[in-house]
């Protein structure tokens, strides 16, 4: 839940090793411990990820994640609240590629736009439980029960805005 001063205290980031999605769970790791869940392919890189977070006092849950595999990307997010709310979500997955070999290889040009454009709505439209609904579509959305700012509600509770 995010704090009275509106600071996050749960932060999921989809690309468990980016480098710039790492800052940016440092910079919100600055003045207090998170849970963080770093979804990510398992890897050495994601082991040392998890330790770079985890020297600062953030409490760190592993989630498998493949952003080509767009079928189970509701089920990651599905996943990733299972220990709780998530507070602040952020998309840092992605492939730099290579343009001169991608515009002459359609299979790795497919494979770009799969990570680099398809995942990116596939993974962050999925309601984060079963059975939650959308909020209402004012500006900012808000949740109709509890007028608060939210993106998708449940019976109890609500995602922030
Ligand atoms: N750094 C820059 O100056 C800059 C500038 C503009 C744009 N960008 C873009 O911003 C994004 C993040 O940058 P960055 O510097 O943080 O890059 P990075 O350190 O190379 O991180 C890329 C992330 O994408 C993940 N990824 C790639 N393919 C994946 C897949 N199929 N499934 C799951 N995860 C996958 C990588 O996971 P693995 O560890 O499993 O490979 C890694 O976590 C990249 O798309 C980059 O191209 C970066």
């Amino acid at each position: 839940m995010i704090d009275a001063l509106g600071n996050p205290q749960s932060i999921l980031l989809l690309g468990g090793t980016s480098e710039i999605g790492l800052a940016v769970v440092e910079a919100f790791a600055t003045d207090r411990p998170l849970r963080v869940v770093l979804a990510a392919r398992p890897s050495e890189r994601l082991d040392a990820a998890r330790a770079r977070l985890e020297a600062r006092g953030c409490a760190v849950e592993l989630l498998p994640f493949d952003a080509e595999a767009l079928e189970t990307h509701s089920d990651v997010v599905r996943k990733a609240f299972t220990g709780g709310d998530i507070d602040v979500a952020v998309v840092a997955f992605g492939l730099l590629g290579d343009n001169e070999k991608a515009w002459t290889d359609a299979s790795l040009a497919v494979r770009l736009a799969q990570v680099n454009y398809t995942a990116a709505p596939t993974s962050s439209t999925a309601p984060p439980r079963p059975g939650w609904t959308p909020s209402t579509p004012a500006s900012p959305r808000r949740c109709a029960r509890t007028a608060s700012p939210s993106r998708w509600c449940g019976p109890d509770s609500c995602t922030p805005g």
